[in-house]
């Protein structure tokens, strides 16, 4: 891979920030906003609630004026479990919801009882029958919310929840991920009072009413490292455009012990792999550690590099189903537990992949980009979920690669 790339607005920010232009009766602007499917489940949702949208080139118009239905309908609610972070916003401006459980995916569980346990807490009445879960309150009343872990859906669902509450909300052990401060500056922008983001503890005190706002995502830092690794990958020489390099720390440690050499101008990242790639040791954790949407981007590098390599995966039970693929491919990986222990290959051969979520579907396709010869990689719907323009942005840098 050799060029230029520019990074698009990140999915996990835009996500939680649609969901929470509900809370404002009027109209609010989002820019920066990436034209992928899980955007547009988004919007849907919004839509079937009774929001008007427009989209332009990046631009989201929100007008949340009248929202006339408080259920978020189950196929959608099936198709993206983090359609779930409506809740929130749902009980903060209407004081009820209705949804279907979410249940498990391909990389986990995921299960939303940190997001329940802390509407319970606001003074949220949660009725569970039928497989719906039915949440409804006279008022939202702000009180002491100690996270068992730091979730990042159930820290910005009890975000959206708290802002229209009655006093002040403190969440504790939350999750310190940058879309984290990126929707507190939005709800801030609205005119909410939250603070902390960032730190352990955000502090929300309730305001009455939100108003009008215009606001950016901030770069999709797991798009950036995905693009980093795959041009490490390529032994490739990218600069990539409209990034936070502080939001990728650990992810730039890991390609730098890697051999990777990295260098920063304002807004980007430039990759170059001027020698052979190394092994490296890596653990999944909660930022600002190694983030696990970065976890099959890595198990595939490692795959090229010398030596044995071991990567834990502590946050979700089930993300390595996409290492039997890369194995059919040639690579050396033994999964024990929640650890991959990775015997570094010179080459993958080429081979037909089915991609089963997004980012091992992202890892799947990196994989082929260094394998000499054709690969078919089918599935591509879940990576559409998160990447924009992924055949195109890829073709800019050089890659031979085309959609059927
Ligand atoms: C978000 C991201 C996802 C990322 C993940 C971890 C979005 C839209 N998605 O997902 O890309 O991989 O953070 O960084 O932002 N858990 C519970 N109970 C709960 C909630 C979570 O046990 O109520 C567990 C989960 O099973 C998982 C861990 O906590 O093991 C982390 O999940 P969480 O941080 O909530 O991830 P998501 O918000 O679903």
């Amino acid at each position: 891979m050799e060029g230029e790339l520019d990074v698009s607005g990140s999915k996990n920010a835009s996500l939680p920030i649609i969901a929470a232009t509900i809370l404002n009766k009027g109209t609010t602007v989002i820019q920066n906003v990436p034209e992928i499917r899980d955007v547009k489940m988004m919007c849907s949702i919004l839509e079937s609630l009774g929001c008007k949208i427009t989209k332009e080139e990046g631009t989201l118009i929100v007008d949340a004026k009248s929202i006339i239905n408080s259920e978020i309908p189950d196929d959608l609610m099936h198709e993206m479990r983090s359609s779930v972070i409506i809740a929130g916003a749902l009980l903060g401006r209407l004081h009820e919801c209705k949804f279907t459980y979410p249940g498990g995916c391909e990389i986990g569980s995921r299960p939303i009882n940190l997001h329940l346990e802390g509407f319970k807490q606001l003074g949220v009445g949660i009725d569970e029958a039928n497989g719906f879960i039915k949440c409804e309150c006279e008022k939202l009343i702000g009180t002491e919310i100690v996270l068992d872990f730091p979730s990042v859906g159930a820290t910005e669902n009890i975000m959206l929840a708290s802002c229209l509450a009655e006093g002040t909300t403190y969440i504790k052990n939350v999750a310190r991920e940058p879309e984290i401060r990126n929707l507190q500056d939005f709800l801030n922008a609205m005119g909410a009072n939250v603070a902390g983001a960032g730190s352990n503890t955000i502090v929300i005190k309730g305001v009455k009413t939100l108003h009008d706002a215009e606001f950016s995502i901030i770069p999709d830092r797991i798009e950036a490292g995905t693009y980093l690794c795959m041009a490490a990958a390529t032994k490739g020489d990218v600069k990539l455009n409209h990034v936070n390099a502080e939001h990728l720390s650990s992810v730039i440690h890991k390609l730098k012990q890697m051999n990777c050499k990295i260098g920063f101008s304002k807004n980007s990242i430039y990759l170059k792999v001027p020698r052979e790639l190394i092994g490296t040791n890596i653990k999944t954790m909660p930022y600002p550690g190694f983030p696990t949407d970065m976890q099959s981007q890595f198990v595939t590098l490692l795959t090229l590099a010398r030596g044995t390599s071991i990567v834990v995966e502590n946050i979700f039970e089930n993300r390595y189903k996409y290492v039997n693929e890369l194995i059919k491919m040639g690579a050396n990986i033994t999964i024990e537990g929640k650890a991959a222990i990775i015997q570094g290959v010179p080459k993958l051969s080429p081979a037909n992949l089915e991609a089963k979520e997004l980012r091992g579907g992202a890892a799947l396709i990196m994989a082929a980009l260094t394998a000499e010869g054709e690969s078919k990689v089918t599935g591509i719907e879940y990576v559409e979920r998160g990447y924009e323009n992924l055949v195109k942005k890829l073709t800019i840098v050089g890659a031979k690669i085309q959609k059927a």
